[in-house]
This record gives C-alpha cells, structure tokens and sequence, in this order.
C-alpha cells in the first residue's frame, strides 16, 4: 500500500501551485509591450498546465528536488502556448480558455510574433535548464518533438480537405500534433533528474499514448462539450471538417444513404453553423460514434498505464502521474 504521507506530498495541485507561483514571477515585463502583452494575456489566463505537471512529475519520479525541472516546465508551457496561437489562427477559432483568442484580440500579426518569440524563448529556457551536455540533450528531445508537431498541424489541415482519410492516418497526426509534446515533457523532466535510457523509454511511451488517448478526448469535448467548461467553442472541429475519429467512424459505419448526407453536409458551404452542427452530431450519436472513441480513448490509456508500470521506481514515486492520468481519462475541460 503506497505511504499516504508520500501521496498528499506529491498532490496534483501542489506542483500546480508551484509552477504557477515560479510563473508570475514576471518573466515576460520587458518592451515592447506589443509583443509581450499577447504573451502575458495567453500565459495568464491558465489552462491546465499539463505540460509543466508532467515535466515537473517526470524529474519527481527519479529525484527529490523537483523544482530543478522548472525550466523544463517553462520550456514546454510556452512551447504549447505558442502552439495555440497559432492553432487558432490556422483553425479560425474565436475562444480559448473562456477568453478572445490572441490574434482576435489583438490581431493577426502579434499572434504570429508573440507567437514567435514564445517558441524562442522555450529554447532559452531549456539552454538555461542544466550544463551543456544536459542542455544539448533536453534541446535535442524538444526539437525534434517541435519538428513532429509543424508536421502533425500540417496533416491536420490537409485533412480538412480530404474525404478518405484513415483512422490510422489520423492517430498519426494527433499523435504528432498532440501526443508527442505530452512524451516530451515527461522525457525531459526525467531526463533532467537522470532517468536511465530504459526508464525515459517508458516514460516517454505513456506519455505518447496518454497523450493519444487525451486527444481523443479533445475530440469528443469539441463536439459533445458542455461550452462553458470546455473554453473553447463547441462544433468548431465541426463546422471546419476536421476529420476527427468521430468523423471517421461515423463515414466507416453509416450507411450509403446517411454516408452521403454527412459527404454533403461536410463538402457544402453553409451560412448556418449551428444547424450543420445539429445535423452532424445527431447522425454521430445515431450510430453510437461517441462511444466508440471514449473505447478507443480507453485501449489508449490503457497502453499508457502498462508502460508506466514498466517505469523501475517503487509505485509511490509514480503515484501522482496514475491520478493524473486518471484524471485526463474523464475530464471535461
Ligand atoms: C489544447 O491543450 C490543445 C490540445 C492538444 C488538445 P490543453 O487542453 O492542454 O489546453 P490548456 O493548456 O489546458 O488550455
Ligand atoms: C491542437 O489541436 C494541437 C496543437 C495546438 C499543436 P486542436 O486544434 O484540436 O486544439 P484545440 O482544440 O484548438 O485546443
Ligand atoms: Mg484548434
Ligand atoms: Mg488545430
Ligand atoms: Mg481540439
């Protein structure tokens, strides 16, 4: 049985106080204010601060001082926030985290800068995170999931466009898009406490399905959210195309006729977003599509567990990335 003490001394919302506490410790105060006011205002307004939560976890798997890892933690926060921004360009999206977007807000070009420099900064941070060798290593890891994730949004967006697309050419690109920064930030967090080759690979492993299955999920809330938890708005991935898993199944099981209602509705411009919205989620729930991606989301965290298992730390050391990704099963935000 796990040692409780240990438990309350690693709870979720402790390594979220202090990332968010090393956070407001103003990092971003200097001119021009034009660029770094969007930073500020994405940064501010919260989020789950997964990312940093795994950094900080994977460094407290493997050793004591966990706030070692908060450059890493950093590092990938604003990695992820730029990632947003322009995510929200590319998908148009008018709401994030409850609030304006940033290139609706303050317009296109900041979110393109700030952009920008936030993903240059993450940089700095992790050349600041240790001594060289370990910096060339975290750099190394962040670089090529950086490359990973350019691509992920790419097949993201030629994807809009494409009928035929598979479900294993779409857990490709979410794995890309999505998955492999969650891997990362649990990869370099441990890698910054020492981790041997063998424990980064499994760590890295839960990280890549976990992140999987939390895409999934993303999924499902962009669809079938409540809005107001959610943050973002509900039918977007809808009203763009996007051929999410939901998407996918749904052409794979429907039949000829309802097949080529949802080829119509998808491939016809409509000044009526909500009725397209009404349509497509009544025909998805009609053939049970919703259920089948909580299954597969499920198959998803299920592989992500087993190879936390693998992870050669006694369970206590591990304990709050279960709860975590317990968490991440069933969340609605
Ligand atoms: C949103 O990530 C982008 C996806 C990969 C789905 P999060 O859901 O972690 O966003 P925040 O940081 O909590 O707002
Ligand atoms: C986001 O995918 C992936 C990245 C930001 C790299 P989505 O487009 O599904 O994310 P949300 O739903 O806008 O947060
Ligand atoms: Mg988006
Ligand atoms: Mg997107
Ligand atoms: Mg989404």
């Amino acid at each position: 049985m796990p040692n409780r003490n240990l438990l309350s001394m690693h709870s979720i919302e402790n390594y979220k106080t202090v990332f968010e506490q090393y956070l407001s410790q103003g990092h971003f105060t200097q001119e021009p204010k034009g660029l770094y006011e969007p930073v500020n205002y994405i940064l501010r307004v919260g989020g789950k601060r997964l990312r940093p939560l795994l950094a900080l976890m994977g460094y407290h798997v493997f050793a004591d001082d966990f706030r070692q890892a908060l450059p890493v933690a950093m590092a990938v926060e604003l990695f992820h926030n730029f990632s947003l921004i322009h995510d929200d360009i590319m998908d148009e999206a008018p709401l994030r985290r409850g609030i304006p977007t940033v290139h609706s807000h303050f317009g296109l070009n900041s979110g393109i800068l700030s952009g920008d420099v936030m993903l240059i900064y993450a940089q700095q941070y992790l050349l600041d995170a240790g001594d060289a060798p370990l910096s060339a290593r975290l750099l190394k890891s962040f670089n090529r999931c950086a490359i990973q994730v350019c691509e992920g949004q790419q097949w993201d967006v030629d994807f809009e466009r494409m009928d035929a697309v598979t479900i294993p050419q779409y857990l490709r690109m979410i794995e890309y898009k999505t998955a492999v920064l969650l891997a990362c930030s649990l990869e370099m967090g441990a890698m910054t406490a020492g981790a041997s080759d063998a424990d980064l690979h499994h760590l890295y492993e839960f990280g890549r399905k976990l992140g999987i299955a939390f895409q999934l999920q993303d999924d499902l809330l962009d669809s079938f959210g409540n809005a107001e938890k959610f943050g973002k708005k509900v039918g977007g991935d809808i009203v763009r195309n996007k051929k999410t898993f939901l998407i996918l199944k749904a052409l794979e099981l429907a039949n000829p006729a309802d097949k080529a209602d949802l080829l119509h509705l998808m491939n016809t411009p409509t000044n009526n977003e909500q009725t397209k919205i009404q349509e497509v989620t009544t025909l998805l729930r009609q053939l049970n599509v919703p259920d089948l991606a909580k299954e597969e989301r499920n198959l998803y965290h299920r592989q992500a567990i087993a190879h936390l298992d693998q992870v050669a730390v006694p369970d206590a050391r591990k304990l709050t990335l279960y709860e975590l990704a317990e968490f991440l099963l069933d969340r609605d935000l």
